[in-house]
């Protein structure tokens, strides 16, 4: 890596509290311009609640952010006009149809062309028929698809994606990862994703930062974690980690 690039996402010393609760304990991680970066950890790891910072719908107790090279909240607008997100940490307007949803995120974003980037988006993720619909009339895995087609719209420089594919079919879920390597292969778009599909964490993180109650439990490529405790797959780095055998 050239070690004078500045990394997409630089996050020193974060920390949030809720109440006595610390749900991100002092996590400090680099995601290099380019690269597909998982967040890994059991329920209530502090996955989500990270995400959130990133994207400064909460704001830290503690620690320091950058996104390309800018900061919340001097930066805020420059930094969410070049990133976008999928998450349910914010829900779409269930009362508007997927098209209605799309065009008020294609006007948010100043997107040249709006028609025609929602209709490319739709396709992609066979979305086309339900574009009269509610989104509250749709499914779950219909609604994921919605956030996804969202979250691509700008061409975000940096993608952040909450368990995107925790709803999709095996074929949906599929054809995603490969938009996302193909995202990344062609236009160099750095992904931070969480998963709990280990194979796909795998298949698609070329570094991990592995979380347990809020703190790095371990960072590094899929090779060094498997490597570090001992074990043949991700899988079951989680479930021995998880079953406390690591301790
Ligand atoms: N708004 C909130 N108020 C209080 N506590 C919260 C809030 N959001 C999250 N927490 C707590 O913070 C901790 C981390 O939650 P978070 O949602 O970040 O976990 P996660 O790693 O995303 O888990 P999951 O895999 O289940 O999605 C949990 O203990 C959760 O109860
Ligand atoms: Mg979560």
């Amino acid at each position: 890596m050239n070690q004078q690039t500045t990394p997409a996402v630089s996050v020193r010393h974060l920390t949030k509290q809720f109440g006595d609760a610390l749900a991100v304990n002092d996590l400090s991680f680099e995601v290099a311009a380019g690269q597909i970066y998982g967040l890994l950890g059991a329920n209530g790891a502090g996955k989500t609640t990270t995400l959130a910072m990133l994207l400064n719908l909460i704001t830290p107790t503690s620690g320091e952010i950058s996104i390309l090279g800018e900061q919340y909240p001097a930066g805020r607008e420059r930094i969410l006009s070049r990133v976008n997100f999928s998450s349910t940490y914010v829900s779409l307007p269930l009362r508007l149809t997927v098209w209605e949803n799309l065009r008020v995120f294609a006007a948010l974003y100043g997107i040249k062309r709006p028609k025609q980037r929602i209709h490319e988006m739709v396709e992609r993720f066979e979305l086309t028929y339900a574009l009269k619909t509610r989104v509250g009339e749709l499914s779950s895995g219909q609604k994921t698809r919605v956030y996804l087609a969202k979250a691509l719209l700008n061409d975000p420089e940096v993608l952040f994606l909450d368990e995107p594919t925790a709803s999709l079919d095996p074929d949906m879920a599929d054809k995603t990862r490969t938009l996302l390597l193909q995202a990344q292969q062609e236009r160099g778009m750095t992904v931070l994703i969480t998963s709990h599909n280990m194979a796909e964490m795998e298949q698609l993180c070329n570094r991990l930062l592995f979380i347990d109650k809020g703190k790095r439990l371990m960072e590094g490529t899929v090779v060094e974690i498997r490597e570090h405790f001992g074990q043949d797959s991700l899988e079951d780095v989680f479930l021995h980690v998880a079953r406390g055998e690591s301790l």
